[in-house]
């Protein structure tokens, strides 16, 4: 009975939405966004295509690619303001001053400043947490190659842009995560654009969500050596703790992201260092959660291949949450759209278990 409640709760398998956005099915391992498959779109399409496309899907409206490095333009403006208001706060808590801080800008859609916006923020957040000053946007380059140089100062190699690009498309929506249910329910209240994503954005910081990656590194870290890989995962599953990478609400397979990610890291950095050890951990983990969750299917997901690809492009552990957000902020927001076109107030029920105070007669 209590296992029905958590599910219950948890909403699984209730459908909230209906939406053309992207398909995930769990049981094959595949991930269809802007009608086609991830691992196809992810070395085919830039990022600013991919947004443009789902913003079509869920409106009907064409878009300018062009207008999304003018967007990141704009929001340059807003940079000071926000690192005066972000001083002592992490690049994750920052952004979500960010989002909240958005405006309209006129001539652009409230769509394209918010996924202009992300990177700019992300990159200006990252580099006060290091002391440095924020660069400003080149309106006139690709968005992942913009973010890149935001972020260093130096012009990125044409196979760091390919691999962070993959990296945008490959997360840029995933159906009804937790994260994008949060931005349609806020978008049912017709509380607007800048509002929802902000919401969503709330959403993703959790560690069973968008926060996972820099964990996985973490973990990496302390495993330490091949040598220690089996006590670890013992000692660490004993005391109930989750591996962070594996399991999925909905893959009950192994999630196609992390291959995406992991063909991306590959053509981006062959000899990565921190590869072999990852993928011994990886096969070790996978056994280990086979053996002991038997009942309950475990595979590797989108956020182990993304630490390691975000590593090998040098991006701030404290940045993957943000860099993910840069990511799937064109989901969110052409959630919201779609949702505008065809969706009602979300309000689902709760089942009082409280006590009721006896009326008097
Ligand atoms: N490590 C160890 N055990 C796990 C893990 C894990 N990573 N994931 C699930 N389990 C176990 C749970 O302990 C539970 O065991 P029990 O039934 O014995 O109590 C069982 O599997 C089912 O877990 P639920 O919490 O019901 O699964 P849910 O669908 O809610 O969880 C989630 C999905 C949150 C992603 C989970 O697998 C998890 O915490 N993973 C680690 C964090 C992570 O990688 N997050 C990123 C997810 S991807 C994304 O959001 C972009």
């Amino acid at each position: 009975m209590s296992t029905m409640v958590n599910r219950a709760i948890g909403l699984d398998g209730v459908v909230a939405a209906e939406t053309a956005l992207s398909h995930v099915d769990g049981l094959a391992g595949r991930l269809v966004i802007a009608g086609a498959d991830v691992e196809d779109l992810s070395q085919s399409a830039t990022f600013e295509a991919v947004a443009c496309r789902l913003w079509e899907i869920a409106d009907g409206h064409v878009r300018a690619q062009s207008d999304i490095g003018r967007a990141r333009a704009a929001a340059f403006a807003l940079v000071p303001t926000l690192l005066q208001a972000t001083k002592g706060m992490s690049p994750i808590d920052g952004l979500r001053v960010g989002f909240a801080s958005l405006k309209p800008v006129a001539g652009l859609a409230p769509e394209i400043v918010a996924v202009g916006a992300a990177p700019v923020f992300a990159a200006a957040l990252s580099r006060a947490a290091e002391g440095l000053a924020p660069l400003a946007p080149d309106a006139s380059a690709l968005h992942a190659a913009d973010t890149l140089r935001m972020l260093t100062g130096a012009t990125p190699a044409p196979e760091q842009v390919r691999a962070l690009n993959a990296y945008l498309v490959t997360v840029s929506d995933h159906s009804m995560n937790a994260s994008t249910f949060a931005a349609r329910v806020t978008a049912s209240t017709q509380a607007g654009m800048f509002a929802s994503v902000t919401a969503a954005y709330c959403a993703l910081t959790g560690p069973l969500h968008g926060g996972a990656p820099g964990p996985v590194l973490d973990q990496l870290d302390e495993i330490g050596g091949e040598q220690h890989i089996g006590a670890w995962l013992k000692d660490t599953l004993d005391r109930g703790e989750r591996l962070m990478g594996f399991g999925h609400r909905v893959y009950r397979v192994r999630d196609p992201r992390a291959d995406a990610l992991r063909i991306a890291l590959l053509a981006l950095d062959p000899k990565n260092a921190r590869l072999a050890f990852a993928q011994n951990v990886e096969q070790a983990a996978l056994t280990e959660l086979k053996r002991r969750k038997q009942d309950r299917p475990l595979d590797t997901n989108v956020e182990f291949y993304t630490a390691l690809l975000l590593e090998a492009l040098q991006i701030p552990r404290a940045l993957f949450t943000p860099m993910f957000a840069v990511g799937r902020v064109a989901g969110w927001s052409a959630h919201v759209l779609e949702h505008a076109r065809n969706g009602r107030l979300i309000r689902p029920d709760a089942r009082y278990v409280g006590t009721l105070p006896v009326k008097a007669a």
